[in-house]
């Protein structure tokens, strides 16, 4: 219960910077004054580097640490175990691709509209929605 409670605290903390970070972006397409563009870069790094990753790197240990203490021996057989394991290779892989965002802002080398990122702003809560019921309902 104690590994289940900090891997959902974890979790939450992580899907903040999820849906927050993309909203930065948002904004800091739209700017066109320097210092709202250079404060923008500071409050993404910091969003992506002090929390976001941190809380991933410890969501997905304290699964893992789940797994291997008592979960994959329940589990192991179980459908919605493996599709949210694929859901969550998703997942970190769009936490990656906020880097390279990121990098591109930093670097004033952006190519995106602010209606991209509005849009690329629903993928977390499409993979959140599927992951939570997953693990909840264990449908199957
Ligand atoms: C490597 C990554 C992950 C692993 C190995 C993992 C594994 C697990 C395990 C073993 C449980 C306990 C299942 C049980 O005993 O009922 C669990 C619970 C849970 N996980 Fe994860 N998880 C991972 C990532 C995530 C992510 C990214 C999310 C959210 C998007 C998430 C959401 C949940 C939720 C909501 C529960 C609680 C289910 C409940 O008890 O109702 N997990 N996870």
């Amino acid at each position: 219960m104690w590994l289940k409670a900090f891997h959902l605290i974890f979790m939450v903390t992580w899907f903040a910077g999820l849906f927050y970070l993309p909203r930065l972006f948002v904004y800091h397409a739209m700017s066109e004054d320097l210092v709202s563009i250079e404060r923008f870069k500071i409050m993404e790094r910091k969003l992506y580097f002090g929390i976001m990753t941190p809380a991933m790197v410890l969501t997905l240990l304290f699964g893992l640490w789940m797994l291997a203490d008592y979960a994959w021996n329940i589990y192991r057989a179980s459908g919605w175990l493996r599709i949210k394991l694929f859901l969550i290779v998703i997942l970190v892989g769009y936490h990656a691709l906020c880097a390279k965002w990121l990098l591109d802002f930093k670097h004033d080398r952006n190519i995106h509209s602010d209606v991209y990122y509005r849009w690329m702003n629903e993928i977390p809560l499409l993979l959140l929605i599927a992951i939570i019921l997953l693990a909840s309902v264990k449908p199957f």
